[in-house]
Parts: structure tokens; C-alpha cells; sequence
């Protein structure tokens, strides 16, 4: 079903995007896979020379790279059939030193990266019988949380853009499908220092997010507890909201404060 298809995964240079891509390649994909770290991206082309097509080292946060991305492509395997924009990253805040600059970065790199991509690979996927666009989101999409506004108003902005493209792209018969995972063990959630419930194998989601590919899922989201409980907090008295976040704020800067000593 993926044998064949030209598929294009940006941030495939670690977590996630790697293992998609890995499995995308054990299933005989012709893949190109991004990132910046070009001797990452090179080390997995080397266990998938045949797969592997093309491996391109460039920034998703900056429109004309993404362009001269699609470029090559096109130069490359004529067109493309799937495209997953997965690129992205994550940042606290601290609302006590209260600066914007966390906000335009978190934007450019979860939500501006999917715009830029859809609007280099739009023309490439013209060449496929069965175009299909996927965009990473995140669990963090559903409601805003408490430290964590820049990423989840921008993993939020992604995911009504692509809802918004669901629609408008139907009659063209472009599928488009939202990726909103909850936590996952990769280099982004190394990082954090409290306990992430559900916490999941970037080799596991990889395994749900291909699935749902091949279905050409609306919406791939995932695990079911973390997805209900984080949309629930939209049904919910927002009183009771308020307070749950609190106390969840609280127990994270604790765990973080025992980690800093
Ligand atoms: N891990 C989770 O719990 C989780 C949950 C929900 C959603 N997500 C989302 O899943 C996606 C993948 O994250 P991950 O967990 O796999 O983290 P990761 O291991 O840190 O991977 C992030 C990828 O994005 C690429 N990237 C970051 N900034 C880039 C830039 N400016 N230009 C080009 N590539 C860039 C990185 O490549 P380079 O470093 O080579 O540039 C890397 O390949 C992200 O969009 C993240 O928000 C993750």
C-alpha cells in the first residue's frame, strides 16, 4: 500500500519523524527526509540507501528553503504523494519573566513550518492520484495549559489550520490528516523533569501514526486516556479546570525544583 509511494517527512533527523521514517522505509516508501542535523539525516540514509532518495538539511522555519526543498524534489522523484510535516519543537515559559520571544519561536517552528511546507509541496503532490497531507499537532492542541502557552497556542494554530484544510482541500481530493500524540519518549520530552503519564516509544507512535496513514485518518491521536482527559478539559467547568491545572503547574515546578538541587 506504501510500496513505492513518494513521501516527504520533515524533522526526520531524530524522535518521531526518525521512526516514521524508518518505518515508512520497511514498507518500501521512496522517501526524502529533512532536518538541520544533515550527519543524522546521512546516518539513517546510510541503513536505507535504496529507500532513502533524497536527504535535504534545511531550516522549516524559513519559506524559501522551503521552496528550493521542493525543488529538488521535484528534480529528484518528479512529484510527491504523501507529505509529513512533522518539524517542531517545544519551549517553557515563565510567566514570571513574561517576553514574547519564545512565542515567535514556538509559531515559526510548529505552525509557520506547516503553512511554508504545504505551500512548497501543494504543487508536488499534483503528480499523485491520491495526495495526502499530514501535519504534526500535538494533545497539547486541545486546551491551553500553564507554562506551556507558546507551544500549545501554536500546536493549536496548527491543528485548526489543517482542520480548516480538511474541508477546502476535499474537493481537490487532497486528504489531510492531524497528528496529536501525548507525550512520547524523544530528545523533545528528554528534557522534562516531571513524570509523563502514558509516556509512549517514538517506535509505538510511529507504529499508530502509520497506521492511520494508511487509513487516511481525519485525526491520529493518541493514547486514548491522555487525548480524552486533555479533551475533556473543554467540558468541564472552567472553575474546575482552572484549579485541576493549577495543582498539575504546581506538582511539575516541584518535581523540577527536586531535579534543580
Ligand atoms: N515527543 C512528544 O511527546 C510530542 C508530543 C506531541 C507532539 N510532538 C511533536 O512531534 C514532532 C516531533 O517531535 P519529537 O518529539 O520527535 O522531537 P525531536 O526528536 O526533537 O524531533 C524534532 C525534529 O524536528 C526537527 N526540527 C526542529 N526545528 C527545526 C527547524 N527549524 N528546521 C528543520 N527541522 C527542525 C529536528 O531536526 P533538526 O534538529 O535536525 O533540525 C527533529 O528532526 C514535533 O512537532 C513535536 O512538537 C511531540
Amino acid at each position: 500500500m506504501l510500496a513505492g509511494q513518494r513521501i516527504w517527512i520533515t524533522g526526520a533527523s531524530s524522535g518521531i519523524g526518525r521512526a516514521v521514517a524508518i518505518e515508512l522505509a520497511k514498507a518500501q516508501a521512496r522517501l526524502v527526509i529533512s532536518g538541520r542535523n544533515r550527519e543524522a539525516l546521512q546516518e539513517l540514509k546510510k541503513a536505507y540507501p535504496k529507500q532513502i532518495e533524497l536527504v535535504l538539511a534545511f531550516d522549516v522555519t524559513n519559506l524559501n528553503a522551503n521552496l528550493a526543498a521542493a525543488g529538488h524534489i521535484t528534480k529528484q522523484l518528479g512529484g510527491l504523494d504523501k507529505v509529513f510535516l512533522n518539524a517542531g519543537a517545544s519551549q517553557h515559559i515563565d510567566p514570571a519573566e513574561f517576553h514574547s520571544e519564545a512565542f515567535v519561536k514556538m509559531i515559526k517552528i510548529n505552525y509557520f513550518s506547516l503553512v511554508y511546507g504545504i505551500e512548497a509541496a501543494l504543487p508536488l503532490l499534483q503528480s499523485s492520484k491520491a495526495p495526502h497531507i499530514i501535519g504534526m499537532s500535538s494533545m497539547a492542541a486541545y486546551h491551553g495549559l500553564p507554562l506551556g502557552e507558546a507551544y500549545s497556542a501554536a500546536k493549536a494554530a496548527s491543528r485548526n489550520l489543517l482542520q480548516g484544510l480538511q474541508v477546502d482541500f476535499k474537493q481537490k481530493g487532497i486528504s489531510v490528516s492531524i497528528v496529536c500524540p501525548g507525550f512520547i519518549d524523544t530528545p523533545l520530552t528528554a528534557r522534562h523533569r516531571f513524570s509523563m503519564p502514558f509516556l509512549m516509544t517514538a517506535e509505538r507512535a510511529a507504529s499508530i501514526i502509520v497506521k492511520g496513514i494508511i487509513k487516511r485518518k481525519a485525526e491520529i491521536a493518541f493514547p486514548k486516556p491522555m487525548i480524552w482527559a486533555a479533551k475533556s478539559l473543554n467540558y468541564l467547568p472552567s472553575s474546575w479546570v482552572i484549579g485541576l491545572l493549577a495543582r498539575a503547574k504546581l506538582k511539575v515546578q516541584k518535581s523540577q525544583a527536586k531535579t534543580d538541587k
